[in-house]
């Protein structure tokens, strides 16, 4: 696909050379992610951040990425804050907002929202989340976390096998991950979810289409044993009818260290992309492995930024000019730790 100028809102809009394009890009990107050189390449440039739920990484990721290649960011978190609350449409919005900025992103609760006001915007946007459909960002990092954690293992994306455990119905950034495997070659899923939270039917079927192995699992010991990564997600507490309803499917799955070491290969990566639920309640994935080595979970945060970054530099044409506005940091160099 040509970025140039492209929305991004599906996952399903990549083949597998868009992803290694991406890739490739956000590997350009890391000395600027890290702090190592600074870049002015989109000096001038506006993103408009348009985030009507609520938000820690996409949204200050995709702002520092802006920031980081010399954008500026403006923004609104709140649709009370907005004309939406008087009656004015998406499409109006839309409209007008993307006459203010150069590049949008938006997160919005009802799916297929981001798509609609795609549709009237006058600049290019990116789906930050739409209810429970996609999360195509989160999942393009998460795929460049896998490829970089598995490298270090001998490893690639072909062949992988990965557990997706949690909720898997309501869980947008597990659907767009799952759609996304299918573009590599001999992939097992293993789909670990309380009965209720299966992955739906059209989130699957082209895996198995692809002629993917996809197993089914409804219990945590059975699903983590031979696998190359597991990636844990959160109850989506926000999208079912009442707090109760999530309270009965919080803990049934718990990742801590005593299950890691029985079930799982000793090389397997562990994953989530964050918010985890760390309430008595819940607890999906402990903080007694957050010194294991193989917890990726804050580097694949940080590899937001890259990912971003090069997203950007994509749709704005500029992945090419990145280093001609660049220059060497005078400010600061060792004080943070990348790992
Ligand atoms: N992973 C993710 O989407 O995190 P936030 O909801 O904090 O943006």
């Amino acid at each position: 696909m040509n970025f140039v100028g492209e929305h991004i809102l599906s996952v399903a809009q990549l083949n597998r050379a868009d992803v290694e394009e991406i890739f490739s890009v956000a590997d350009i990107m890391t000395p600027f992610a890290h702090r190592e050189r600074v870049t002015r390449v989109l000096d001038g440039a506006i993103l408009c951040n348009l985030f009507f739920e609520a938000s820690t990484r996409t949204r200050l990721s995709f702002g520092t990425a802006f920031n980081l290649l010399g954008g500026s960011v403006i923004e609104t978190t709140d649709m009370a804050s907005t004309s939406l609350v008087k009656g004015e449409s998406l499409q109006d919005f839309a409209r007008v907002v993307s006459g203010y900025s150069d590049v949008i992103v938006m997160r919005h609760p009802i799916d297929g929202a981001v798509a609609e006001f795609a549709e009237s915007s006058r600049s290019p946007v990116l789906n930050g989340g739409d209810g429970s459909n996609e999360h195509p960002t989160q999942a393009l990092l998460d795929l460049y976390t896998i490829k970089k954690e598995l490298r270090a293992r001998k490893k690639d994306l072909d062949d992988l096998r990965i557990a997706v455990i949690g909720d898997l119905k309501y869980g947008r950034a597990v659907h767009s991950l799952i759609k996304l495997l299918k573009l590599f070659r001999n992939i097992t899923v293993h789909l670990v979810a309380p009965p209720d939270l299966g992955a739906p039917e059209n989130v699957i079927a082209d895996l198995l289409k692809a002629g993917h192995e996809v197993q089914h699992f409804e219990q945590l010991a059975h699903g983590i044993q031979t696998v190359d990564v597991l990636y844990v997600t959160r109850i989506q507490e926000e999208r079912f009818s009442s707090s109760a309803e999530a309270h009965k499917c919080k803990g049934l799955f718990r990742i801590n260290q005593a299950v890691f070491s029985q079930y799982c290969e000793p090389d397997t990566v562990i994953m989530h992309p964050l918010p985890r639920d760390s309430r008595d309640a819940a607890q999906e994935l402990s903080v007694d492995l957050d010194s294991h080595p193989n917890f990726a979970v804050f580097r694949q945060s940080d590899n937001g930024l890259i990912v971003r970054m090069a997203l950007f530099a994509l749709i704005l044409d500029v992945e090419n000019k990145v280093e001609d506005h660049s220059a060497p940091v005078g400010w600061f160099s060792d004080a943070k730790k990348w790992d």
